[in-house]
């Protein structure tokens, strides 16, 4: 298929609903940011994501781990597909499969992921339950490319919340992800414009030692 956007593809792998899905589709129309959405991949039949995409007149495409024998031969085909459509860089939005070390390596530096924490706290899943449990009084969301290592790998952007009085994890979760909207797509934009240099698990960004940290601005 031609098109006619020169800019560089991104493939979005999600698994749910697709909220980052959305906030990366909608700052990419703005033919001023460096990257188009060329794809958007999910290994959950019917996931809201794939209306998003439609919507959005983004191909969709489903590949569905249950029907693969194991990761590797999944994860082969997650890659071509993503090859398929020329993608040259990938974002996980929610995609809920762990990545094994050799799909991570052929998108070093080139996959870039969203995390509900401020990393490296809470790796993993409950980010939100876990920061109340510990009585934070600041959580928030970090974007950093991706490494072997769960949620690891250099940080590229982070947003912090405050933690309020009365807090549950549902409040506390969509003050974080009201904020990954915001971040998910500037980090995308600095990574694609070559605005992002690592070295090591260190980035620098404009020439500045990395990561940016956006401070609470209010709700
Ligand atoms: C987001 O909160 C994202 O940070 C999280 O899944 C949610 C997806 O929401 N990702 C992870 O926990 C990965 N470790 P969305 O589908 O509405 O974008």
């Amino acid at each position: 298929m031609t098109n006619a956007d020169q800019r560089p593809c991104v493939a979005v792998l999600a698994s749910g609903g697709g909220t980052n899905l959305q906030a990366l589709i909608d700052a990419a129309q703005d033919p001023a940011f460096p990257a188009r959405i060329g794809l958007v991949l999910t290994n959950m039949p019917g996931a809201y994501c794939l209306d998003r995409a439609k919507a959005a007149g983004i191909p969709g495409a489903v590949v569905d781990h249950r029907d693969y024998a194991d990761r590797p031969t999944f994860e082969a085909a997650v890659d071509l597909t993503l090859r398929d459509y020329g993608a040259e860089f990938v974002c996980l939005a929610g995609f809920m499969r762990i990545l094994t070390e050799g799909f991570v390596r052929a998108w070093h530096d080139r996959m870039l992921n969203i995390h509900p924490s401020l990393l490296p706290k809470y790796k993993g899943l409950h980010t939100h339950r876990r920061a109340l449990e510990a009585g934070d009084d600041v959580h928030g969301c970090t974007v950093h490319l991706v490494r072997p290592e769960l949620d690891d790998g250099p940080l590229i952007l982070q947003a912090e919340v405050p933690v309020l009085p009365g807090d549950t994890e549902e409040t506390l979760q969509q003050r974080v992800l009201s904020r990954e909207h915001v971040i998910f797509p500037q980090a995308l934009a600095l990574v694609t414009a070559g605005r992002v240099e690592v070295s090591g698990s260190e980035t620098r960004i404009d020439g500045e030692p990395g990561p940016l940290r956006l401070s609470w601005a209010g709700e």
